[in-house]
């Protein structure tokens, strides 16, 4: 399956694609394109440090929201793409991108959704004194975090807890998660049926 990653940050979800495409030939994706909504991240320069084409669609460059969801969409189809991964990607899509890319476009969130959807789920589920949280890898809808669940892992939040640490916990988990599902979907193939995702054993 042919994958393109967007990203808005550090880019380590990237990395573990990457680290996972590269150690196991028998993957069944590989990476053509890096995408994000800003310049200046680590993500970027890990795509580069692959050797991968990477582009960058700025809400600030395009004349309203709709221009921009238009103009992402065409820089990714312009890869040709089986699946699209969110890897910390910190943008809400709009009707033209999932026009073409829903159904096959996942995102990683560091939560257990429907609990603490949103750009802040770490924080708000340390602020809510949750005694466990974690990771939900899920198709993208047209709501925010709202879409079929894949997969989730869960992480034990521990009292002396920050939202950095937390995180970093999290993610050990989500890295792998995402590494695992971005495999099964490519590799065996997926139907989806209301809210639940069906992928063949
Ligand atoms: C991930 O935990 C993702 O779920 C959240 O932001 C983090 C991105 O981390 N939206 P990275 O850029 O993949 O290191």
């Amino acid at each position: 399956a042919r994958l393109v990653v967007l990203v808005s940050g550090s880019g380590t979800n990237l990395q573990a694609l990457l680290d996972a495409i590269e150690a196991d030939p028998s993957y069944g994706a590989r990476i053509v394109a890096v995408g994000a909504d800003r310049d200046g991240i680590a993500g970027l320069d890990r795509a580069r440090a692959a050797g991968l084409p990477t582009f960058v669609v700025r809400v600030k460059d395009h004349e309203d929201r709709a221009a921009w969801d238009l103009a992402l969409a065409e820089a990714v189809s312009a890869h040709r793409p089986d699946l699209v991964v969110s890897a910390g990607f910190m943008k809400i899509v709009g009707k033209e991108f999932l026009a073409r890319f829903g159904g096959r476009f996942v995102n990683t969130h560091p939560a257990l959704l429907p609990s603490f959807p949103g750009a802040h789920g770490v924080r708000d589920a340390l602020a809510y004194g949750a005694k466990v949280t974690g990771c939900t890898v899920h198709f993208v809808d047209d709501g925010v975090d709202t879409g079929p669940v894949i997969a989730q892992g869960v992480v034990e939040v521990r009292p002396d807890d920050t939202e950095d640490a937390l995180h970093e916990r999290i993610k050990e988990v989500e890295r792998r998660l995402l590494v695992d599902v971005v495999g099964r979907l490519s590799r065996d193939g997926y139907r989806i049926e209301g809210r639940k995702v069906m992928i063949p054993a």
